[in-house]
């Protein structure tokens, strides 16, 4: 008889719970904690149905004990002292949504020394701790589950580890900064400048305690360095990624970009070549036509080639607190289901296979192949050609030459769009172009992303 094989949630609630409750324990109780909060205790049906048992949180430590108190009301124990949630004989899995890195290190391999699971959403953690907090968990033979480390809502980290597990990825690409992209679109759409623009993000409680993390692209980067370890198998490689944020971003650049039919997003690229991988974070024009392009506000979006799957695209809430909740409880749903088994063989402990693709290498910059967008400041409009040369003689192959439109008190400016060239070759040209008598102020370049297969 044919059985449908996808479970109807009913199904799940008539089926008797097969263990006792997921005890947890939580480090942090601002945005993401009391997010994670109100929706475990909203859907907690749903969620034990699917969890296959009840999840409580037993106990919380926060700084605040009265706003924390405000938060989960009665029945939830509370400490100042997040060792206490770590050592907890009560709990099974430790959240630690505290954010930062020093203190939040020493709590995580804590619990993972007294054998708790743990669920993460800090992405810097991971990233500049990852490879000795997953040897730990290995170890212990505990989970380190971080789904909302990476572009909160989406389930990528599912997709790459589950979705996608039959095939080689080639790419993966994205908008995975919630806070630089609200920004460059409250710029672009209602003329805001960057200073409201942040403070509104920051207002939203989408930025991070440092906001200079998101809009100089350093939490991208942390995020980045997690998407190439799921997508490639290699150790984690934050401090190699490439970064540049969007503080440097000129309104100019993106009227011309928009001119010549891009928009500018900030994108994370990582990329497998002959060489190694690329790894990047920076300002890139995106064709307007593109999906990508049309993320716009705190939304994130991941793009992945793979061999067999081809492109695929991935899209949602990139920041905010109930949006982030859904991939912490997600976590918290696997690790109620896996407990009790290898956890190796459920949540993979990155940086820590043993796996021929640990040998790839982080690209150097000049070694990195993209197509790019410049604009050079000329005295004359009949000044084009000089760039055109000067460009040949470098040989940077170009595609596309325009002047920019018009503007008060701007001089002429010649658009260039490149093919793809070593970013070693570029600099170079930049460099000879920039010595040229025609040249009348600092050549500005961006990357070009056509993000096709
Ligand atoms: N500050 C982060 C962002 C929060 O804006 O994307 C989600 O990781």
């Amino acid at each position: 008889m044919y059985r449908d094989p996808v479970e109807s949630l009913e199904s799940l609630h008539s089926r008797p719970a097969l263990n006792r409750t997921l005890r947890v324990g939580m480090i942090g109780i601002g945005t993401v904690g009391s997010g994670t909060f109100r929706v475990l205790v909203r859907n907690q049906a749903d969620i034990a149905a699917r969890a296959g048992r009840a999840i409580e949180l037993v106990i919380v430590a926060a700084r605040n004990l009265a706003r924390a108190a405000g938060i989960v009301g009665e029945g939830v124990a509370l400490t100042a002292d997040p060792m206490q949630v770590a050592a907890h004989p009560d709990v099974d899995v430790v959240v630690e949504v505290a954010g930062g890195t020093g203190p939040a290190r020493d709590w995580v391999l804590a619990a993972i020394a007294h054998g708790k699971h743990v669920v993460t959403a800090n992405k810097a953690l991971l990233a500049v701790h990852g490879a000795e907090i997953f040897a730990a968990a290995r170890k212990q033979g505990v989970a380190v589950a971080y789904e909302g480390a990476v572009a909160v809502s989406i389930p990528i980290v599912k997709a790459l580890r589950e979705g996608l597990a039959a095939n080689r990825i080639e790419w993966v690409a994205g908008i995975i900064n919630g806070t630089s992209n609200f920004i460059l679109s409250k710029m672009r759409d209602e003329g805001l400048d960057f200073a409201a623009a942040l403070a509104q993000a920051q207002a939203l409680g989408y930025a991070e305690a440092d906001p200079s993390f998101d809009i100089e692209g350093i939490d991208a980067a942390h995020k980045l360095s997690l998407l190439a370890a799921n997508a490639f198998g290699m150790p984690l490689r934050f401090a190699d990624v490439q970064v540049e944020g969007i503080t440097a971003l000129q309104e100019l650049d993106v009227a011309c970009a928009e001119q010549l039919g891009y928009r500018i997003k900030l994108l994370g690229v990582a990329r497998r070549q002959a060489s190694g991988v690329e790894l990047r974070v920076q300002p890139a024009l995106v064709p307007a036509t593109h999906l990508m392009a049309q993320v716009n506000g705190s939304m994130n979006a991941v793009m992945v080639k793979s061999d067999a799957a081809g492109l695929t695209m991935y899209y949602g809430a990139g920041a905010g607190s109930e949006q982030t909740a859904s991939a912490v409880i997600a976590d918290l749903v696997d690790v109620a289901r896996l407990d009790g088994v290898n956890a190796a063989q459920h949540v993979p402990h990155l940086g820590v296979h043993e796996h021929a693709t640990n040998a790839l290498a982080v690209l150097p910059r000049a070694a990195v192949h993209t197509s790019h967008y410049l604009r050079v400041p000329v005295r004359a409009v009949s000044q084009i050609q000089a760039v055109t040369a000067c460009l040949a003689e470098q040989k940077v192959p170009v595609r596309q030459v325009a002047l920019a439109a018009e503007r008060p008190g701007i001089g002429p400016q010649v658009l260039v769009l490149t093919g793809p060239v070593a970013q070693g070759t570029l600099d170079l040209s930049v460099h000879a172009l920039q010595a040229r008598s025609e040249v009348a102020g600092v050549v500005a370049t961006l990357c070009v992303e056509l993000l096709e297969g």
